[in-house]
């Protein structure tokens, strides 16, 4: 099993990859093997101590109770009982003291630990693993998916979930486990994923379903869409770049089947919100984190636009402190790729259990997120592994774009030939995507050696390109680590302009449209304080051409549609800089793909 479980925490270690580790069922206690650091380490570890074996259980961390060490590193062991485990266990002190005091010895300073020692006492008092997993979460506060083997009670695997995503695989024989689908899909697409107070048996001849009391739970497995094939390279240096390319797919497959030219119509039936309903909408609020918030405040500019409901914006962990003010007339939009973001979740289950109604855009298939919501649109983006996320962005905007669209139809803002207008510029976007992919990937390589010693970056945008600004902003500094700040253009003089000098390069994203002439200015400005002008400009602009240092076109748009070709050279930017810089484009420092912790 130790090569099955090395490759399926391989397959996830975009999740976290701090540390790493696996434990085998022994004859008379667990194989242990773990490392800190890359995989890697981990590979070279099994090499040297292989751990025979055919049940087991492998996790790769991102750490947060505990510094990455081969300490800290999952499984943790308690006398026959190995443990892994996502998520936090909140009153990990309080329970660490009284096992200390019963002389229970830690090794580690996770939290995780707790639950071996709490599993290995029921299991020592003569319960069953799974009654004992049962015990010892009734003692525990917090978030966990875990799973735990127990050498006394061989060819068995308990896990069990709250808060945090795990799921079944079903094979012959044979049968799985994961907290991500991507692990499983070199055995099964046949999956059950599981829901928060549920436990699962695994053994050899199948899995059971249970809840926490101990009732049995019947559901019937899925079959993922995903293959193998969309979960590595194939033939690309960084899955992040492979992603970037994939985008016009991306962008066509969450279209596809959602929208007639020929009768004007969006077709969004899996949103169940009737025209009476979308009248009685007063606000809307979109809540997510990261990418997904920016595509958030482009869905604003479209949903005001199209549909002209109001609508906020707001960050996932700020919504969910603030006490908001939301109710029946409120409907709620979550965005996230993952569709397992802890702040996310939270925030969507606080404003619904304040009565809004919650739509949610995931990409992940059977998510937490969709599966709290009352409605989901779903992004056809498939897997996405880089750290940094490209194509799940586009997709948000294209499902955004149809959102609002649809909500303009029913609340009778857009007539036919409004809609059909709309409809076909969207269309044309994949195209035009691999348009400016192509022609802008060999650009922004030579750009990025140009600029590669640059320590911060400005980037500028207004109206939709605002958050564009942001975006190329992040997607800079999380993968190259070089500092660099979005603003709202007109937002400059108010303060940044002072960091201004021939050694700041400007990214200015200064298309043509209803902001033209006011981003000019700023960029005009920009310069005439010895900024290092980037621009990203209309196809046919000359006049930007002569003012700044280095300009990239994309195709001429409509202001709605801009994000969608103007973000690209952005990410490609980003990429060639940190490729050049030789960070781990795929997985950077610090960070995780899923933050499903708060
Ligand atoms: O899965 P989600 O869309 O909910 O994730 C939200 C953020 O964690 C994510 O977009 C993050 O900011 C990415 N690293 C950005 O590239």
């Amino acid at each position: 099993i130790s090569q099955l479980l090395f490759e399926g925490i391989r397959n996830l270690e975009y999740r976290g990859y701090d540390s790493a580790g696996v434990a085998i069922e022994g004859a008379t206690s667990p194989q242990v093997v773990r490392a800190r650091g890359k995989l890697a380490a981990l590979e070279e570890r099994l090499k040297t101590a292989p751990a025979p074996g055919t049940v087991g259980i492998g996790h790769t961390r991102w750490a947060t109770h505990g510094k990455p060490s081969d300490e800290n590193a999952h499984p943790h062991t308690a006398g026959g009982v190995s443990v892994v485990h996502n998520g936090i266990i909140e009153n990990h002190l309080a329970l660490r003291e009284a096992l200390e005091a019963q002389g229970r010895v830690f090794e580690s300073e996770t939290d995780t630990e707790i639950l071996a020692h709490l599993v290995d006492i029921e299991v020592q008092a003569g319960q069953g693993l799974a009654e004992a997993v049962r015990g010892a979460l009734t003692q525990v506060e917090g978030a966990y998916a875990l799973a735990c083997i127990a050498t006394d009670q061989p060819g068995v695997v308990v896990a069990a979930k709250l808060a945090s995503p795990m799921v079944v695989g079903l094979g012959e024989g044979e049968q799985f486990l994961a907290s991500d689908i991507p692990a499983l899909l070199a055995h099964t697409r046949e999956v059950i994923f599981m829901e928060d107070g549920e436990l699962a048996v695994l053994t050899r001849q199948g899995v059971t379903l249970q809840t926490l009391a101990g009732d049995p739970v019947q559901r019937p497995p899925k079959t993922v869409p995903w293959t193998v094939q969309e979960a590595e390279k194939g033939g690309y240096e960084h899955f992040m770049i492979k992603e970037i390319h994939e985008q016009p797919r991306a962008v066509t497959d969450t279209l596809a089947g959602r929208f007639s030219l020929e009768r004007a119509a969006v077709f969004l039936d899996e949103v169940t919100i009737t025209p009476a309903q979308a009248r009685a909408i007063r606000r809307i609020y979109v809540l997510a984190c990261g990418t997904s918030w920016h595509a958030g405040l482009v869905g604003r500019l479209l949903i005001e636009r199209f549909a002209r409901i109001p609508t906020e914006v707001d960050l996932a962990h700020e919504f969910r402190y603030r006490d908001p003010i939301v109710d029946e007339q409120t409907l709620v939009l979550g965005i996230s790729q993952s569709g397992e973001t802890a702040d996310t979740l939270a925030s969507l289950k606080e404003a619904k259990r304040r009565g809004a109604r919650v739509v949610s855009i995931v990409n992940v298939m059977d998510a937490s997120i969709a599966r709290m919501s009352d409605d989901v649109v779903y992004t056809h983006a498939g897997i996405e592994i880089g750290v940094a996320s490209t194509k799940a962005f586009t997709a948000q905007l294209a499902a955004l774009t149809l959102l609002a669209l649809h909500l303009g139809r029913q609340l009778e803002h857009l007539d036919e030939a409004a809609t059909r207008a709309q409809l076909t510029s969207l269309s044309a976007l994949p195209t035009l995507m691999q348009g400016v992919i192509d022609a802008t990937n060999e650009q922004t390589r030579e750009l990025a050696k140009k600029y590669l010693k640059a320590k911060n970056f400005l980037f500028l945008g207004r109206g939709m390109n605002f958050p564009i600004a942001l975006e190329g902003a992040l997607k800079l500094k999380e993968i190259s680590y070089v500092h660099a700040e979005g603003y709202a253009a007109g937002e400059m003089k108010h303060g940044p302009i002072a960091l201004i000098d021939e050694h700041m390069p400007v990214v200015v994203v200064a298309t043509q449209g209803s902001h033209y002439d006011k981003i000019m200015g700023n960029l005009q400005e920009a310069k005439a304080r010895d900024g290092r002008i980037i621009a990203i400009g209309t196809a046919g602009d000359d006049r930007i051409a002569e003012l700044a240092d280095d300009v990239v076109l994309v195709p001429d748009v409509d202001n709605a549609y801009q994000p969608l070709l103007t973000v690209l050279p952005l990410q490609l930017f980003a990429y060639h800089m940190a490729r050049l810089l030789g960070t781990d484009v795929d997985q950077p420092r610090n960070l995780a793909k899923s933050v499903t912790v708060e």
